[in-house]
């Protein structure tokens, strides 16, 4: 699946303002997951439809029959089926309901002899066939099938069961028929409704969101990704509508029951798993081209098309496609490629192989509107979905328990195919600040998880989902970035190629990829000190990762298990004692040196002895996933470097050792004070992925501090070093009439304003205001996408109703996703309280804002100093209100309670919290259980925190302040 967190991880802008540190990547991450999570919740509708004779229930001892096991047994594969699908998409007055109906026949073949028959099954109403049964069995090939003895519907494991009078014999073939009814409901999973207006008319589209367990949903199945089967979809459709499904259409106008409709069946599919199809009903509209016979085709909502927003992905998907066959060495196998923006989409996008969705704002791009991070995303989003064609649609894990090689593959390679569609953006390098920087303040906690998880530990749906998580995606993009580059790209796709080639449509495990990168090793004689599988294993089955020491004095390189708070406890040994095999990429002074490993607890490595002024820099690039140390004297000699030479130290290292510090400071391996000292050289450094990181780490300070005494000097040592930057933009954009050049630094430019502004500068604040209002006043919006979020942010912080007024007006009549989202974030930076608190208000209001955006605003709000205590307050006061109206669904509790409380450092602030869990015991807190227990622990480590850092960090500010006149 498409990340939805590519919403919070479009490179900076919203996190940068909004002050979104590395807790509250966390909870952005955590935004998406529960909203999957949500998916899966057990049924709420009832099932049963006309249940004949149910087997005698229970209720001592837990059954173990095999309808109440949630995995298939093996004595039946599915061969091919024949679905025919009619969603309505017009409200029946008399039940309230959207419907669909539906035909399905699944010619199966018997591998071990069996008197039952399973099949997945959720949330469908059957219609009674011969003997009032569910479904009806026939053989093929003159034997006579056996009578169905009972049928029935079970809720809790979602199957529809078959008991027989007799025996399907070994390797005889046999169809199951049924007939049955679905809710086309809004909940985002199986074959659902999205609607939308347009001209004023409420338009519904039917579409599907199978992965990972709801093709049910849609018709019965056996829905595991190993049950690999052809799909002839037959679709029934009003007139005037268009209907897609993975295979090429050919459409019939037919009468149906007295009704004119159209009947559209789709060419039979390649051999495949069932969570990858896909049926949509809509009157969107496409364009299209042809690349090497390969028909591409874009569709969205009529206006979208006809406005353009459609042409950048467009023009980008067959270079990409063309990218991944060179990649892959193996040609697409199908005859077209479409991809569709739709109005309602949980995650960002979804690898249905041939029919991708997305989310609109992760394919539709508008020149007026979208920022190019808004950009960036659509060309990393369109490469991830295009990297599944191959790696997981064509070569599909056997189970949901190696999901991370699917997700962190294609998560590694978005960044190879984004960097094809935009060569000029030196895209490859935000890996290290997306996802490797951002995986580490998760899997720093020591209640993190291996990548790899046990087959029989993932059985039930919500297990499934829950490994759609930052571990899975960024930490499985990261692993695989170090293994492909100590290996070298042309051995790494030397073996990728000949396992794609084994396992063509058929089904894997990530040791099966290990046995072919292993071949390619072999092949080519690459020198590795253990084996693919050693080497990778003690970075997959074990969680985390290592702080790396290098200590230049004595030549000692080690490791230790890097826990971002040492008092926690790690309750999960590990087989490998929290050790890894590393690999070191490292410089002496300017110059790379040829790498080291690390395969035990500590080495001596005598090059790394220096003396006088050579330095040591270890994790060239960051392509190894840890973090460094080092002695003081190093760590003196490098802040050295970077006051006198920063450039001798490559970008990414200049980020790394930004985050490294004030990582490692949490951790209480440095000083703070050292952490801080990494950003001295700032007030020098133009480049955007070390401000980045910085201004990220001191996300948490502002957090931590912007209620005390120490933000006054804080904010004069932020706008000190911050100025030069905000200066450089300015001349090189001629007084801010041009757009940089540079990908980094149009990104950068978004920094230099953000942070200018936020902390103080007078000339960045006129400077926005004068935007605003020349926007208001002309009704002609001046600003570039790249700076709205920023300036409008700061022009509604900085003025009143009026200000907040236009924007909302703005926000309800804006005609893209990507700009309401932008103006829907400004709005909570205004700095009066009875806006905010009246914002609040419209976010319980779905005719304000929309249902699925009602959280992220209230945490937008909590983010803002002054409206951090009323959305508190609100939320405590509503609790019990919003539990019960926006339980379930995508509302993300967890979300909502990690938000609020995000800055919580006091103990007047604890007890609230306590009290608040207290109160509410009996209401219950849903997904955000776990959310209000982190939220206790993170104040109680914050109130430590402060404690211990306070008074240094404010004496460092000040004395900073104090002598302006630096050494440099
Ligand atoms: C609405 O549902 C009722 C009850 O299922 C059914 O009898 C009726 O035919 C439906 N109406 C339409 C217009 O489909
Ligand atoms: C499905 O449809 C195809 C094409 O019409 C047909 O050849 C096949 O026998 C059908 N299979 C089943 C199980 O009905
Ligand atoms: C399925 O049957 C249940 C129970 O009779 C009913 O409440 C539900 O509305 C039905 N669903 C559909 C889509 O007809
Ligand atoms: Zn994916």
């Amino acid at each position: 699946m498409g990340k939805g967190f590519f919403i919070s991880k479009a490179v900076g802008i919203a996190a940068i303002i909004v002050g979104a540190g590395a807790l509250a990547t966390i909870i952005a991450l955590s935004v998406v997951y529960s909203q999957e999570k949500a998916k899966n919740n057990d049924n709420v509708l009832p099932t049963d439809g006309g249940t004949t004779s149910k087997p005698p229930v229970t209720t001592t001892a837990p059954s173990n029959e095999p309808w109440d096991k949630y995995r298939l047994p093996k004595s039946l594969v599915p061969d091919h089926y024949n679905v025919t699908l009619w969603p309505r998409l017009k409200q029946n007055l008399t039940t309230g309901l959207f419907i669909f109906t539906g035909q399905s026949t699944v010619e199966f073949v018997c591998a071990e002899e069996t008197d039952l028959i399973l099949i997945h099954s959720n949330k469908l109403n059957y219609t009674k066939r011969e003997n009032n049964h569910l479904a009806s069995l026939t053989s093929l090939g003159g034997v006579k099938a056996p009578s169905i003895k009972s049928s029935w519907l079970q809720q809790v494991t979602q199957y529809l069961v078959l008991q027989l009078d007799g025996k399907l014999m070994k390797d005889h073939r046999y169809h199951l028929h049924t007939d049955f009814t679905g809710e086309l409901a809004d909940d985002l999973g199986g074959f659902y409704r999205s609607e939308y207006m347009e001209d004023g008319v409420k338009k519904v589209v039917a579409t599907t969101q199978m992965q990972p367990t709801d093709a049910r949903k849609a018709f019965p199945c056996f829905d595991e990704p190993a049950m690999k089967a052809i799909f002839h979809i037959t679709l029934i459709h009003d007139l005037g509508t268009v209907a897609l499904s993975n295979g090429e259409e050919k459409g019939y106008n037919v009468n149906i029951e007295g009704h004119d409709v159209q009947k559209t069946v789709f060419q039979p599919t390649e051999k495949m798993s069932t969570y990858l199809l896909a049926f949509i009903v809509s009157d969107f509209s496409f364009i299209n081209n042809t690349i090497d016979g390969v028909l591409i085709r874009i569709f969205a909502r009529t206006p979208a098309i006809a406005a353009g927003q459609g042409d950048y992905a467009l023009n980008k998907t067959g270079p990409i496609l063309k990218f991944f066959e060179k990649y892959y060495n193996s040609s697409y196998p199908l005859p077209k490629s479409d991809q569709i923006a739709l109005p309602d989409f949980n995650a960002g996008a979804m690898e249905n192989w041939g029919l991708i969705t997305y989310r609109e704002t992760a394919l539709l791009y508008d020149e007026t509107f979208s920022s190019n991070s808004n950009k960036q995303r659509i060309a990393t989003i369109i490469a991830h979905e295009l990297a599944h064609m191959w790696f997981g649609n064509l070569v599909t894990l056997r189970w949901w328990n190696d999901l991370w090689l699917n997700e962190g593959f294609a998560s590694y390679v978005e960044y190879l195919g984004a960097h094809e569609a935009e060569p000029e953006w030196n895209v490859k390098d935000l890996i290290v600040l997306s996802d490797v920087h951002r995986v580490f303040a998760v899997d720093a906690l020591a209640s993190s998880h291996p990548l790899s998880s046990k087959e029989e530990d993932i059985q039930k749906p919500a297990q499934i989902s829950e490994l759609f998580d930052a571990i899975s995606y960024s930490k499985g993009a990261s692993v695989l970035r170090m293994l492909s580059d100590f290996l070298t790209e042309k051995v790494f796709t030397m073996g990728l190629r000949t396992y794609l080639a084994e396992f063509a449509f058929g089904n894997a495990g990530y040791t099966d990829l290990w046995s072919h990168l292993q071949m390619a090793v072999d092949a080519t004689g690459t020198d590795i000190p253990e084996t693919v599988s050693n080497i990778m294993n003690t970075w997959v089955l074990q969680m985390g990762f290592p702080v790396v020491t290098v200590n230049t004095s004595t030549g000692i390189i080690s490791q230790k298990h890097f826990l971002l708070d040492p008092d926690s406890e790690v309750t999960t040994p590990s087989i490998y004692n929290y050790e890894w095999i590393v690999p070191i990429k490292w410089m002496k002074t300017e110059t790379i040196q040829h790498p080291k490993w690390l395969k035990n607890e500590s080495v001596t490595i005598d090059e790394m002895k220096v003396s006088g002024s050579d330095w040591v820099l270890a994790n060239i690039n960051v392509v190894g996933y840890y973090r460094v140390n080092y002695d003081q004297g190093n760590w003196e000699r490098l802040l050295g470097v970077l006051s006198t030479n920063h450039v001798a130290i490559p970008v990414i290292n200049r980020a790394q050792l930004v985050d490294d510090a004030f990582n490692l400071a949490r951790a209480k391996i440095i000083s703070t004070v050292l952490a801080l000292r990494t950003t001295k050289y700032l007030n020098k450094e133009r480049e955007y992925m070390p401000w980045e990181s910085a201004v990220g780490n001191l996300d948490f300070f502002y957090l931590m501090f912007d209620r005390s005494e120490v933000y006054g000097p804080m904010q004069d040592y932020l706008r000190n070093q911050v100025t030069p930057l905000f200066t450089h933009y300015k001349s090189l954009t001629d007084n801010w009439k041009n757009v940089p050049v540079g990908h980094m630094d149009q990104y950068n430019q978004v920094n230099a304003i953000s942070l200018a502004c936020r902390t103080g500068l007078r000339e960045c604040q006129n400077l926005t205001n004068q935007w605003f209002n020349q926007w208001m006043e002309t009704k002609l919006n001046p600003i570039h996408p790249n700076l709205r979020s920023t300036v409008y942010c700061n022009a509604i912080a900085a003025g009143g109703a009026k200000e907040w007024e236009f924007a909302w007006s703005q926000f309800k009549n804006a005609s893209i996703a990507i700009e309401a989202d932008k103006l829907r974030y400004a709005l909570a930076c205004t700095k009066q309280p009875w806006l905010l608190n009246r914002y609040l208000e419209y976010t319980l209001d779905p005719n304000m804002i929309r249902k699925q955006d009602a959280t992220s605003t209230i945490v937008y709000i909590a983010n803002n100093v002054i409206g951090q205590s009323l959305a508190w307050d609100f939320v405590r006061a509503r609790w019990s209100y919003i539990f019960t109206q926006y339980g379930g669904g995508s509302f993300s509790f967890s979300n909502l309670v990690n938000g609020v409380t995000e800055r919580f450092s006091t103990e007047y602030e604890l007890q609230q919290l306590k009290q608040f869990k207290e109160d509410n015991a009996e209401v219950g807190f849903g997904s955000g259980t776990l959310a209000v227990d982190q939220s206790i622990e993170r104040t109680i480590a914050n109130i430590k925190w402060i404690a211990e850092n306070k008074q240094n960090v404010l004496d460092w500010f000040k004395c900073i302040s104090n002598s302006w006149d630096w050494e440099y």
